[in-house]
């Protein structure tokens, strides 16, 4: 069996080599196809952080276990993280924080086990990175939130769960504010709980969750989240068993999938050999019991273990009283290890015990589906993002006749809050508008009517862009402005 590897950027190489000396220790029956992936080969002129050899190996071999990529800083450069996710469609994030023995926090000391997988959305959100500049003061991010797409992580995320035996299922969102967004995630994730009516399915606002997290995180087992919001959490998460030396990720798709630590390449203690594998190792756990090498996993994790709880430490976490080790040093005590079982109360990993830190495969692929149209859909105006330095009723004054007649001008908006025909003079004003059009009663509207109103208003405005309002059946497929 042969997978990709790619060694990363910063601590990369270090870690990784790391890794790979104890999978050989171990015997493991695994080749591996080194691919030329990260900040160097930015700098070599590849704008996708890859070679296209390096692109046709993962396509080929479908896993890739990867050390932590430098993104360079500065404009038009992607992150190759988030390019490999999004263009091998890896779905979902799987990050696995478990309270590990020998690593010393505030909830391990008072007793507190924390068992949390988290299942981050892997592919929308803001993370689209679909932005514009619509004024040199005003810049404007799309988030998409896509049904299909919260449909494949959610329908993971619950599998998973149940495969696991896990006790609850959580969608953390902010849908209270987010009400077309979030508010999607959240009924999707609703109407997947209804075919797994042996988990108990329940949300919570994100920043309730991230209190909750904090003061009792023994509650929460599997928490599925929107991108964004699920790389915060995850992190906070992360915090709370030990940091990010701890924190597993596993990048599922139906035809490849990436396995990697949570962290970066922590260029401040690179190179020096001191950086701690134990979150690419359990990266790399995951790996090879989603490759079926199950004994092997446990025979290390359970070696990891117990070096973790006999005081073994690198620089990053542990008793301060005990000399540190460094990256090899630690990686040649897990394989001296090899064969012995932690003994403080940790559970023995038995070859053959379900996954813990694992991922799942799902039975078939996940399909693509698009909801049907409820009801009739029908324009019934359109959202006009204008730039502008004059005040609201200026604006509303000098475009209402812009409307002809088909439209009327309904309101003015400025960063989401309604500005005229009422608002208040407290509200902070920048050069963007949006002016809100609808359609006059019995007007049935057309994408043509918008064009014309659109070349109509930009003999009197720079127009940065627009959005048509949408009914749907009887309901409103966009979003009121603050105060309307
Ligand atoms: P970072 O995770 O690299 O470092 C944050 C802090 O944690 C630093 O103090 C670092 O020394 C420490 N740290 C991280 N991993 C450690 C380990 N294994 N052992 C001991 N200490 C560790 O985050 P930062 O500084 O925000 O990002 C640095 C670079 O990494 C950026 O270019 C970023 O884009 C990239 N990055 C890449 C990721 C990936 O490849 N999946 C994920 C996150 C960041």
């Amino acid at each position: 069996m042969k997978i990709a590897v790619a060694k990363g950027d910063g601590i990369g190489p270090e870690i990784m080599e790391a890794v790979l000396n104890i999978f050989k220790a171990n015997k493991i029956d695994l080749q591996y196809e080194y691919v030329d992936m990260g900040k160097w080969v930015f700098d070599k002129g590849f704008s996708n952080g890859m070679t296209p050899e390096a692109q046709a190996t993962i396509e080929e071999l479908g896993i890739l276990f990867k050390g932590p990529m430098e993104t360079p800083k500065g404009k038009g450069v992607k992150s190759v993280n988030v390019t490999a996710r999004k263009t091998w469609n890896t779905y979902a994030n799987k990050r696995v924080f478990q309270t590990l023995h020998g690593v010393d926090t505030v909830f391990s000391k008072a007793g507190i086990p924390i068992d949390i997988t988290i299942v981050r959305e892997n592919i929308e959100d803001t993370y689209g990175g679909i932005e514009h500049m619509l004024t040199h003061d005003v810049a404007l991010s799309r988030r998409f939130i896509t049904r299909p797409g919260s449909l494949q992580v959610i329908r993971y995320a619950f599998e998973m769960a149940q495969k696991k035996g896990a006790r609850r299922i959580t969608c953390g969102h902010k849908a209270n504010i987010m009400k077309l967004t979030d508010g999607l995630f959240l009924e999707v994730f609703y109407e997947v709980a209804k075919e797994y009516p042996d988990l108990k399915a329940d949300d919570k606002i994100v920043d309730d969750l991230a209190m909750q997290l904090v003061v009792r995180p023994d509650q929460f087992d599997t928490i599925v989240m929107t991108n964004l919001q699920g790389d915060i959490i995850s992190d906070l998460c992360a915090g709370l068993v030990g940091g990010l030396g701890f924190a597993p990720s596993a990048n599922i798709g139906d035809h490849i999938s990436i396995f990697e630590a949570v962290h970066g390449t922590a260029p401040d203690i690179a190179g020096k050999n001191i950086a701690n594998p134990t979150a690419l190792l359990l990266s790399g756990l995951a790996m090879l019991r989603h490759l079926g090498f199950r004994e092997n996993a446990a025979i290390i994790e359970n070696a990891l273990l117990y070096t973790l709880e006999q005081g073994v430490h690198t620089g990053d976490f542990g008793d301060k009283s005990k000399a540190a080790v460094n990256t090899t040093e630690f990686a040649d005590t897990i394989i001296a290890n090899f064969g012995r079982v932690p003994e403080q109360g940790m559970k023995p990993t038995l070859a053959n015990e379900p996954e813990t830190m694992a991922v799942c495969r799902l039975e078939k692929n996940a399909m693509m589906v698009s909801k049907e149209e409820e009801g009739e859909e029908k324009i019934v105006g359109v959202d006009m993002f204008i730039e502008s330095i004059e005040q609201p009723d200026v604006i509303a004054k000098r475009c209402q006749h812009h409307g002809g007649t088909k439209f009327k001008l309904l309101n003015v908006s400025n960063r989401g809050t309604q500005v005229w025909p009422t608002g208040s003079k407290y509200t902070n004003l920048v050069n963007q508008y949006n002016l809100r059009f609808e359609g006059l009663p019995d007007e049935a509207l057309k994408q043509q009517d918008i064009i014309g109103l659109y070349v109509s208003l930009s003999a009197d405005f720079k127009v940065c862009s627009l959005e048509v309002l949408n009914m749907w059946g009887g309901k409103k497929a966009y979003s009121l402005a603050q105060g309307q």
